[in-house]
């Protein structure tokens, strides 16, 4: 498999915690990381633009790696150069990390959308960067992987695509549930995350596999230090309620 690396993170690049309401306002990155971002979303806009994907989930392996810290970035980035109007959305329906790392109620949200009858835009959450809209997570479901395999799914991503000039998804990992593979068949493409020294490479392997490389537009290496991350349940974090259904593999 030949999946193009995109960019690396370096440890210091944030000093947010799971725990805080400030994903989105955090002043204290160094300049060394605010550059990283800045190259990372040339280099994405780039791609995208070249393969014609303009909606991307961001996805790893495992918990843990970096996916809502990146997609933040990714987006506030993206937003911020005034020519995009960028969506964020919270496909992590389970968690819905990044609803809450930015201040905003967690419903309604997208599950709202999937079991019917909210609109898209009466979804939309404007948030403080201007060309930046969100929609959260939504109220907590029973079977997201099957709800987001459905046509529901399908029509919000194709309204999205019309009112937005790029979509950017927060997408649950890959191998501890089904949910990323149901949002394969939807979003043109992933962004991959992989958090060096925290997930074992055969991981990595596996889940890039699962989404193959047609898929991926990149890899992420996130290479912040582990230390933190005691509160983790170690690789399959604290998805888990219901075992990964195979159905939904392909
Ligand atoms: N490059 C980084 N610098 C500092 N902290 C980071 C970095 N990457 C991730 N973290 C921290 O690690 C934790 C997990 O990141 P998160 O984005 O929530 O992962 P995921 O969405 O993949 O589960 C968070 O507390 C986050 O702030
Ligand atoms: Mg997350």
């Amino acid at each position: 498999m030949k999946i193009p690396f995109l960019s690396l993170f370096s440890g210091n690049g944030t000093r947010i915690h799971r725990e805080c309401e400030d994903l989105l306002n955090v002043g204290e990155e160094d300049s060394v990381f605010r550059e990283t971002i800045r190259s990372l979303r040339s280099k994405l806009e780039y791609k995208a633009d070249m393969a014609g994907w303009k909606v991307l989930g961001i996805t790893s392996s495992i918990a843990g790696e970096g996916k809502t810290l990146a997609c933040v970035k990714i987006a506030v980035s993206m937003a911020s150069t005034k020519r995009k109007r960028v969506l964020l959305v919270d496909a992590d329906v389970r968690k819905g990390s990044l609803s809450r790392g930015m201040g905003i109620p967690i419903h309604p949200g997208l599950t709202e959308f999937l079991l019917g009858p909210a609109t898209l835009e009466s979804l939309i959450r404007q948030t403080a960067v201007q060309d930046l809209s969100i929609i959260s997570a939504g109220r907590s479901i029973s079977a997201p992987a099957d709800v987001l395999s459905g046509d529901r799914f399908r029509a919000f991503v194709i309204e999205a695509r019309k009112e937005y000039d790029v979509v950017l998804m927060d997408c649950p990992p890959v191998l501890p549930v089904a949910d990323a593979m149901s949002i394969r068949e939807v979003v043109d493409g992933f962004i991959f995350i992989y958090r060096a020294g925290f997930t074992p490479l055969n991981m990595f392997q596996q889940a890039t596999e699962e989404i193959g490389e047609k898929k991926i537009l990149g890899v992420v290496l996130n290479g912040v230090e582990p230390k933190s991350d005691r509160y983790y349940g170690r690789y399959y974090g604290s998805y888990y309620t219901s075992p990964k259904s195979k159905d939904h593999q392909g």
